[in-house]
């Protein structure tokens, strides 16, 4: 198995600044083993497409809406996106469920539309901290996969367990908090999904957390932005995988 790694730029980087990224970061992955995926902000596919298109570099998009088209201003449809270069799409990561008020059900019709659509999803899942500390971790985990992953079937959907009193807080889940998770999640689907990490992924954890047997790879924010610490994670992830393959 190869480590999936993947960065969520969030709203960073422009069109040009990203392409820039991409040109830079494509040679330096050429033979790597493993599954490298950067989510720029919408309107830098097209650009990062241009200089990724048949290389080991993939494109995703970091949210989309589930209808096909229509009067709903300000959004993007998973067809728009699958033309412009996006393979893979996140869905519910904690900053649109809480900042925009994404609901269970709206993750739900997202999931469907990417499968039905062949836009690879990745689910994101998570507790906040209150949550955790009054010991409802698993819980909360078991109701986002219930709403989440009603009548889609899991086998296309990549799994990201990110804690959110971890994201952008530089509080990383340890190593065996995060794989105590993911099992719970692997056991609770019954099948071998991919299950990524998520919440201050930096080089210097990466290697522990990716050791981990139930960690399949990571989705890493600030610290994607910046070539060196992205190109970093992505050899330290690989360097754990050949340890515990
Ligand atoms: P940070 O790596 O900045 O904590 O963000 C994690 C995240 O939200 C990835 O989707």
């Amino acid at each position: 198995m190869r480590p999936f790694i993947a960065g969520n730029w969030k709203m960073n980087h422009t069109p040009s600044s990203g392409k820039k990224f991409a040109e830079e970061l494509v040679p330096r992955i050429k033979s790597l083993g493993a599954d490298i995926v950067i989510f720029p902000p919408f309107v830098a596919i097209p650009s990062l497409y241009e200089v990724t298109k048949g290389t080991s570099l993939k494109i995703g998009a970091q949210d989309f809406y589930w209808e096909e088209k229509g009067a709903f201003t300000g959004e993007i449809s998973a067809e728009m996106l699958k033309e412009a270069g996006a393979e893979y799409a996140i869905i519910g990561h904690s900053e649109r469920r809480n900042i925009f008020g994404e609901s269970d059900e709206l993750v739900n019709l997202k999931l469907k539309t990417a499968v039905d659509s062949g836009l690879k999803p990745v689910l994101c899942i998570g507790e906040k901290l209150a949550e955790r500390e009054s010991g409802r971790t698993k819980d909360k985990i078991k109701f986002q996969l219930d709403a989440g992953l009603s009548g889609v079937s899991t086998e296309k959907v990549i799994i990201a367990y990110e804690p959110i009193w971890a994201i952008g807080t530089g509080k990383t889940a340890t190593p065996q908090q995060a794989e105590e998770i993911h099992c719970f999640i692997s056991e609770y689907l019954d099948e071998r999904v991919k299950i990524l990490y998520g919440g201050s992924v930096k080089p210097a954890n990466a290697y522990q957390l990716m050791t981990q047997s139930h960690i399949d790879g990571v989705l890493v924010g600030g610290a994607s932005l910046k070539i060196d610490s992205f190109y970093d994670i992505i050899r330290n992830g690989i360097k754990a995988f050949e340890e515990k393959n």
